[in-house]
Order: C-alpha cells, then structure tokens, then sequence
C-alpha cells in the first residue's frame, strides 16, 4: 500500500449557488416490492406499520431527510389512471401492472396514501401524470383533485374520500388541498412514456402544460421529460419546437451509469470503470446546460435528474423484472460521487431522484418480510444531508489520476472527489477516495477561515464488495472521530475505498 499526497483548497468566498436540497430527492415506482412491502403492507399486516404504512421504513427515511419523493413512475407512469387509486380501496380496480412482470396492481397504494407517506416522512410530494397513455384533462384534473382549496366536486370528492378513507379517517386536513408543488408532464416520453419524437412530445407538452393550472396558494413548478442520458439532440429538438413556451419551469435528464460486473462481483478495474462511468454524469450536466442557456438564456429552467443511479444485472434467484439488486461499498462511492457533482453544480441542478428508495435498483433500504436493513447507499445520504440548503463553494482538488483498463483501452479518474457547503459558520466538506488500496494523505487548506473544530465520519470497509444483509446489516456503516485540528491548513489521511464528511467549525 503506497501513501498518495494531495492538496484540496476551498475558497469559502467563492459561492457558486444554495444547494437545493431536492437534490438529494427519491423516486419510489410501482415497481416489484418498493411500494408494495417496501412502503406499504397494509393496516391488516403482522409488519408493524401506521395506517398501513410501514413505520420501520418510515423512521428510517426520516434519518435521511428527504426533501421529495417521485411517484408513481417511471414507466408505471405513463400507464397508470389516478382515478383507480382514489376512494374506498375495497372498490379499487385491479389493473396490471403491464411494464414490471404483468402483476396485479390493487391500487390499494395511491394518491392518498402518497400523500400521508410522504408527510410522515417530511418530503414534498413529486407526481408524475401520464401523458403516453392520458389525456390533458385526466392530469389536470388530477391536479385540481389534489389542490384546488373550493367546492368542486373533485375537491369534494377529495375532502370526503379523506373523511371516509381508512387510511385518513377523522383527518380533516383532508379537506385541505395537498398543495402539490412538483408535476411531470410524462415519463421518458422517447421511450416507455409513448415513444415519442422530441418535436411530437413539446407539442404534446405544450398541449397538456396549457391545461394545468396553478390553484389558489399552490403555483405548480411542471417538469418537462428530457432526455435519455446526455442525448443532445432530444434537448436541442424539444426545445426548437417549444417555441419559447414558457410554462416550464424543469427538464428532467435520466442517467443511469450501469454496471460493471455484478452487483456484487467485480474486479478492481470494474470498481473504477463503474465509478468512472458515474462522473460522466458531470458532462451531461455541462452539456445540457450549455444547451438549454442556448433556449433560456435568462436561466429560468432548472435542470432535473429524476432519475439515476446503478443498474446491476439481475440477481439470481430473484423475479429478472423487479429490478432487485445489493447494494455494496462501491454503490455508497457511485451515490457519493453523484451527489457531489450535483452539489458543484448547484447554480442548475435544481434537483435529483436517485433510484429507487426501497428494493429496486440503487435503495436506500432493503426488506424482506418484517426485516429492514440500511444500505452503504443510504449512510451516504445520511452523511451528505447536512448539504441540504448549504452555499456550495468553489473546491479544488490536486491530486494526481488514477489509471485503470478497460479491455485493451487505459482510462483515467480524478483520484480524489467531492464538494464543500458552507451553512453559517459550519462548513461542511465530503470527499471520496475511489482508490481500491492508497489512502490520500492530503493538505486541506482553507482560504478566507479557519477551523477551530473537526470532526470526520468515513465511510469505509477493506473489502470493496462489502455490502449489508439482514444477517449482517451493520458492515457497512460510517464511523466518526473528533479531529483535533485547527487554523487555516489541516492534514487529513483519506481512506482507500472511502467516502468522507468532515464537519468543520470555523472561527
Ligand atoms: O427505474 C426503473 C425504470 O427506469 C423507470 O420506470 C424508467 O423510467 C426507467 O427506464
């Protein structure tokens, strides 16, 4: 094991933006186990849960502090009718849940129950319509349903489905309107959401944009699909042909870096090719705000990634269709790597949606029954939530590349990561440490402060596969330490195979 050195300088002067913290947002689908059994199991289950809600999922969420919440697709989206999710839930329909292995969909989970979730979590609720398979009047009456304030019937229809509802009984906020903020206008609209040309979605967009009115005391911020990874030519054709529409106020890229090997297996060049493939998230940020300031020079639109995150193949054993996979050290670095980039960006991102929260894809919980276990991706959202609303800074690092292979081909990766916030006198600075075996021995040096108290959480194992089961949940988990440092330059030994938050106290 050889020590490398580094310096890392943060200008705490140099302000780029507030970090939104719907940036460290979720994304929860209709989708294998992440609603049904991941949040909700019924009023009837030996699971212990509140109105049908699990309360294990729920008190572990809370921990991350989750800002918002997407649902109910993805691909489920674009096929799914609110109206079979609303009322008594004895009377819902069964439908088929046709894009994730044709099971039945009960609807026992729908906008009410969506609702309560996320207020018990203390997210705001994102809703994406369908645009594929719906009409312009179904989702703006889906927006009346959840916030108009007066006496319509479909606002009556919603105070009293709140009074008689199971989930909500003797609730009256129920009459109040949800007031729900974020809107997708369809779901990867080029593909699973109808297949679209770029030019036939903004028309469609317009079209349904035109007829989703703000009420009352909730304007309504209408997230347009945009494109699949950093697909320029989506961006460039969609906006062209939204003629200066100003009803938009998102365009949600997705990205999902992949995989390299499995989840679980992979060797230490598929370690670096994943982590790798996960910066590339930074030149789809670059690129496609280039392209948009070319639309909306004023920057009015913010940029989404509602959807990201790791996409393993499937786990043996497991149903290939609902998207189930472990979650290991390298998963926390992908998700720590991420964040960190949506954080130095903070002037655009307005917001992200790993996927997804519970038993698909990149979770921040597994389940299995009554157990429930916290993912190395979920400790980074842990640590990385004091960012939420911070000032990013300006930080750079030195620090010499890491080479790996890919087949015959060599490539390069920065050999140390992250970002710095700052909220009041509390600066917060996280780093990721990719290399399989150097720590970094590094200079932190701060210009225009100094510390006067530190302290460290890592997030670490000496097996880069590590991951936690329900027989051993805790393998994964971050430890901390008081550091004593203090003054203007510190030195700080980053662990191999790590994530990082120092927790800096200034003067
Ligand atoms: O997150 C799983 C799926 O990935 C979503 O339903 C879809 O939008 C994307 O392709």
């Amino acid at each position: 094991m050889a020590t490398t050195k580094a310096n890392i300088n943060i200008a705490l002067t140099e302000q780029i933006a507030t970090i939104n913290p719907n940036i460290y947002g979720h994304f929860a689908e209709h989708l294998g186990r992440c609603i049904y059994e991941g949040i909700w199991v019924g009023e009837d289950s030996a699971i212990p849960n509140t109105d049908g809600i699990r309360d294990d999922v729920v008190a572990a969420l809370k921990r991350i502090k989750p800002p918002v919440v997407r649902w109910p697709g993805g691909c489920f989206a674009d096929d799914y009718h609110w109206e079979d999710g609303v009322g008594p839930r004895a009377q819902r329909p069964k439908r088929i849940n046709a894009h994730w292995g044709q099971v039945i969909e009960p609807n026992e989970f729908g906008t009410h129950e969506f609702i309560e979730f996320c207020r018990r979590i203390g997210a705001e609720p994102y809703i994406c319509g369908n645009v594929g398979s719906g009409s312009p009047r179904e989702l703006r009456d889906w927006v009346e349903y959840c916030n108009f304030p007066g006496d319509s019937t479909l606002a009556l229809q919603r105070a009293n489905n709140g009074a008689v509802h199971e989930v909500t009984a003797e609730r009256s906020e129920y009459k109040e309107p949800f007031r729900v903020k974020y809107w997708g206008v369809g779901n990867e609209n080029w593909g699973c959401g109808g297949n679209f040309e770029p030019e036939d979605y903004a028309a469609e967009y317009r079209r349904f944009a035109t007829f989703l009115f703000d009420f009352a005391d909730a304007p309504l911020y209408l997230i347009a699909c945009g494109p699949s990874g950093n697909n320029h030519d989506w961006t460039h054709k969609f906006f062209q042909k939204l003629r200066g529409f100003r009803k938009i106020h998102g365009y949600a890229a997705h990205y999902y870096c992949g995989t390299a090997g499995t989840a679980t297996e992979y060797t230490n060049d598929q370690w670096y090719e994943l982590l790798h493939r996960s910066s590339l998230m930074e030149k789809l940020v670059i690129e496609q705000r280039e392209i948009m300031d070319e639309y909306d020079p004023e920057r009015k639109i913010g940029l989404l990634v509602d959807e990201w995150g790791t996409w393993h193949p499937p786990t043996p054993g497991r149903e290939p269709r609902f998207l189930w996979q472990q979650n290991t050290l390298r998963d926390a670095l992908v998700a720590a790597l991420t964040l960190d980039i949506f954080n130095r960006h903070a002037d655009k991102v307005v917001m992200g949606n790993i996927a997804q929260t519970i038993n698909v894809l990149q979770a921040m919980l597994l389940t299995e029954g009554d157990k429930m276990l916290t993912t190395p991706t979920f400790h980074v959202y842990e640590m990385y939530a004091q960012h939420q609303g911070g000032q990013s800074l300006k930080v750079s690092f030195d620090v010499d590349d890491i080479t790996f292979s890919v087949g015959d081909e060599e490539r390069q990766f920065g050999g140390l990561n992250g970002s710095a916030s700052l909220s009041d006198k509390t600066l917060c600075l996280t780093v990721v440490n990719p290399h399989v075996e150097n720590p970094i021995e590094t200079a932190i040096h701060l210009r225009e402060g100094e510390a006067k108290e530190t302290k460290a959480w890592a997030l670490t194992n000496d097996d880069i596969h590590a991951h936690n089961t329900f027989d051993e949940p805790q393998q994964v988990t971050p430890y901390t330490e008081s550091l004593s440092v203090t003054g203007k330059t510190f030195q700080y030994r980053f662990p191999p195979a790590s994530v990082t938050k120092l927790l800096i106290q200034l003067r």
